[in-house]
């Protein structure tokens, strides 16, 4: 691996979601031999992730991104999360290892690292067939990480009540309102989040509150006199038996796979953050959807029609001298 090839690979991994589009990692290609990956506590949001595990999500999908670009060069990869106890900062590093061609698959999803994007729009219905969520809840569970649709209509009230009450509370906290208009802008930049999301038609709604990037908690009420159309999109939740900092690292890689194997599929996704938002919040989704764990992430996952709306910061990748940390395994 040279330093040319190094950039490529972090050039892939700049493009995984993250929350707010904070981006919160810094790489690092330690004696052109690994790949760290580390948390940027600057860029941590303070009022909605205090716990960091957000951020943790975050650089678990820059981690994945990462490791399949490794992976369609040809390389086999060692993915060491957390390895060095004394230093927290430092998520994942990644070995390459001997040569092995990228599996067809693999290559699909560096394809559709490019075209992924979060879709706000509005969605045509997903038809999930029995093995395409069969495929989905097998491939994160190769993470760790467990899938579970949301399918009843007495589930979806859950849902719906959970991230309604969630961005209730949110709008009336004013550091969560300080906060979100600071990664909120009216035009595209380098980070951070587009406050206006693609229009919906005046007679659609969806049954699930989407994030206001206002902070007010403001959904569109349609008032063309006709009931309007509810969209009820397919809704996912990704969560893990533990909940520790190496399970939200995973929980990040195994959606970083699902959102490019959407991808692949033609599907669009958009994650409902407000309804993890906060640890009660997570602990009422459990109980009500009777899971066993935690809830990590929720998604509406359709047929969008809405373009990418985010930036990227392109990062210069440091370089660091001397050997990479020692792992023992
Ligand atoms: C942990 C996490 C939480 C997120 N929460 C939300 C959310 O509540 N609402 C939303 O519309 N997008 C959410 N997103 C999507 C990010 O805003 C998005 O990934 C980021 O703006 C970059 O844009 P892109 O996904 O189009 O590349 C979240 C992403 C992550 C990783």
């Amino acid at each position: 691996m040279d330093i040319a090839q190094w950039r490529l690979v972090v050039g892939a991994a700049e493009l995984a979601p993250s929350v707010h589009n904070t981006q919160p990692w810094r790489f690092v290609v330690r004696g052109e031999e690994a790949l760290e990956v580390r948390a940027d506590w600057d860029r941590q949001l303070q009022s909605l992730d205090r716990s960091g595990r957000q951020l943790r999500i975050s650089c678990g999908a820059a981690v994945e991104y990462a490791r399949l670009s490794l992976r369609a060069m040809g390389r086999d990869v060692r993915v060491d999360v957390l390895p060095v106890e004394d230093d927290p900062d430092l998520l994942a590093l990644l070995t390459p290892a001997g040569e092995r061609g990228a599996e067809p698959s693999e290559l699909e999803l560096v394809d559709a690292m490019a075209r992924r994007h979060t879709d706000r729009g509005t969605y045509e219905p997903a038809d999930l067939s029995d093995a395409q969520m069969d495929e989905w809840r097998n491939g994160v569970a190769g993470f760790g990480v467990w899938a579970h649709f949301v399918v009843s209509a007495d589930d979806r009230v859950v849902v719906a009540a959970t991230l309604s009450d969630a961005e209730q509370r949110q709008a009336a906290d004013p550091s969560y309102v300080t906060e979100i208009s600071r990664w909120t802008h009216r035009q595209q930049r380098e980070d951070g989040v587009v406050g206006t999301p693609p229009a919906w038609p005046a007679d659609r709604v969806s049954d699930m509150p989407l994030r206001d990037f206002s902070g007010r908690a403001e959904h569109p009420h349609p008032d063309s006199g006709e009931p309007p159309i509810v969209e009820r999109d397919a809704l996912l939740v990704l969560g893990t038996e533990r909940d520790d900092p190496a399970a939200q690292i995973a929980a990040g890689r195994a959606l970083a796979w699902l959102l490019l194997r959407i991808t692949v599929d033609g599907l669009s996704g958009q994650p409902l953050g407000q309804a993890l938002d906060d640890i009660d919040s997570r602990l009422r989704l459990a109980h009500d959807l009777r899971v066993v764990g935690h809830p990590q992430f929720l998604l509406r996952i359709g047929r969008g029609h809405s373009a990418a709306q985010s930036g990227r910061r392109g990062i210069a990748t440091e370089v660091a001298a001397g050997p990479a940390p020692v792992v023992e395994s």
